[in-house]
């Protein structure tokens, strides 16, 4: 067990062997949360911060959070040659000729780096959130408060009085000689994205890219996005009074949605009886739920399932005028000379992306935590510029079972609520109890089983070193 670390000396202690009994603090202690956004959201992970396609043209921004820090996602110019402050992380896999992008290192003076910039929305005068707008155009970013200027990079372009003001032959006031603008720019912190997907850290320490998500996960994402030209279909947002580790948990555990959700039980989308696999990287921190719908209807796996509904019936079945892909299909990464054709696929990336397939339907669901019971859940709904418009209409109409209020995901958002609640309830003493498929953290090629849980916790409760 490690020592706990000087700053939290009051912290709980994780007492029972390997990651299947989840103490209820791990969801409730507001001091372990401070520590899990220093350790976690500001500390050597890549989190995501949106979509190249949400800034299509320079000077275009997006308002995004890692943890509970608010950042800029910006596109700036072009920029030649390396700076260390940017993107020092940029890989071959983003940069192969999928996407047109040159291969060479930022280390290349001649590298060309694709302008893309996070930039921390916090005012280096005195601290203001200087942006308040989700979205937008700028050709520069002013502090609304002393009117600070700020370039696309983060660089502080300007500031009014630098040099004093004029009165007859003095000049009143002004900044010290000895104030550089050089050293009054924003946050930058280092940026890599691959294929569409931008994430962000503020660490130095962040391995690259392609090696914090592992080769477990990548073929995963790259099913979806490699060579492809995402368009954007929309957003939803909810804020759920729950603990932002159970949205991943959520994500990680494949045999709820046969019993919870009455639309996956019933119309077959993802239940117990069908082919599926859980996949994780090496440190148990991402994963992928991989799986193939099947008819629905009634058979031993719903025996008993309350969620069930026989004689349910849709009055408008274009919910579920499901089109296969031929992207589905690719390789299988785990069987070589065979196809594997999955019809929905849920990767949770450490801590707080979630990508979804469910048959037509693709989002990024990103997890912006809000103190230890509360976070803040932003769906965006996309497709692919070769989309037809019944494609695209096809892919509206399922996100209908999606976001705050969809037909499936509402339940979700509910169950959360009522674990917090209940984790509240039970104190300091209480445990979760992780067991489904027994204790171990093995990859399975079967759903009935809570591994993916497990592997996230034995990876936090060391990061955490609780
Ligand atoms: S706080 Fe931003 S310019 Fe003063
Ligand atoms: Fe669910």
């Amino acid at each position: 067990m490690n020592a706990p670390q000087a700053s939290s000396p009051a912290l709980s202690r994780w007492s029972e062997p390997g990651s299947s009994r989840v103490p209820f603090w791990a969801y409730t202690d507001g001091e372990l949360y401070r520590r899990e956004l220093e350790t976690i959201f500001y500390g050597a992970h890549w989190c995501y911060v949106g979509l190249e396609v949400e800034i299509p043209n320079v000077g275009d921004y997006k308002l995004s959070h890692i943890g509970e820090r608010q950042v800029l996602l910006v596109r700036d110019r072009k920029k030649l040659g390396s700076d260390s402050k940017f993107a020092a992380a940029r890989s071959a896999a983003d940069a192969g000729p999928a996407d047109g992008r040159s291969a060479k290192l930022e280390s290349d003076p001649n590298f060309l780096d694709d302008g893309i910039r996070v930039v921390e929305n916090r005012c280096a005068h005195r601290g203001v959130r200087f942006c308040q707008k989700s979205h937008g155009n700028a050709r520069s970013f002013v502090c609304p408060y002393h009117q600070w200027t700020y370039k696309l990079n983060g660089d502080l372009a300007g500031l009014p009085f630098k040099d004093g003001v004029k009165d007859g032959d003095h000049v009143n006031g002004g900044m010290p000689k000895d104030f550089e603008l050089k050293d009054h720019g924003l946050t930058k912190l280092r940026v890599a994205t691959l294929h569409g997907l931008v994430f962000a850290t503020f660490s130095d320490q962040t391995e690259p890219l392609e090696d914090y998500l592992g080769p477990n996960v990548l073929p995963w994402l790259e099913r979806i996005f490699k060579g492809r030209t995402l368009t954007l279909l929309g957003y939803n947002r909810q804020r759920i009074p729950g603990n932002w580790k159970l949205m991943m948990e959520n994500i990680k555990d494949p045999y709820h949605p046969g019993l919870l959700h009455t639309w996956f039980v019933t119309f077959g989308l993802w239940r117990a009886d069908q082919k599926s696999r859980m996949v994780m990287d090496a440190h148990g921190r991402h994963a992928v739920m991989i799986s193939r719908k099947n008819e629905g209807g009634q058979a031993a796996v719903t025996q008993g399932v309350t969620s069930f509904k026989a004689g349910m019936k849709l009055h408008d079945d274009r919910l579920l005028d499901v089109v296969p892909e031929p992207w589905w299909r690719i390789p299988d990464p785990s069987n070589p000379g065979a196809d594997i054709m999955p019809t929905v696929t849920m990767i949770t990336l450490f801590p707080s992306l979630i990508i979804q397939q469910q048959v037509n339907s693709l989002s990024t669901r990103h997890i912006v935590p809000r103190g230890a019971g509360e976070f803040d859940f932003v769906w965006t709904h996309f497709g692919f510029a070769d989309d037809t418009p019944e494609m695209t209409r096809r892919r509206l109409r399922q996100s209908n079972l999606f976001g705050p209020a969809g037909f499936v995901s509402a339940d979700d958002g509910e169950v959360i609520e009522l674990s917090q609640g209940g984790f509240r309830q039970g104190g300091e003493g209480g445990s979760t109890v992780c067991e489904l498929g027994g204790t171990s953290l093995d990859a399975t090629e079967h759903m009935v089983t809570e591994t993916l849980i497990r592997s996230m916790y034995a990876y936090w409760k060391k990061v955490m070193a609780v």
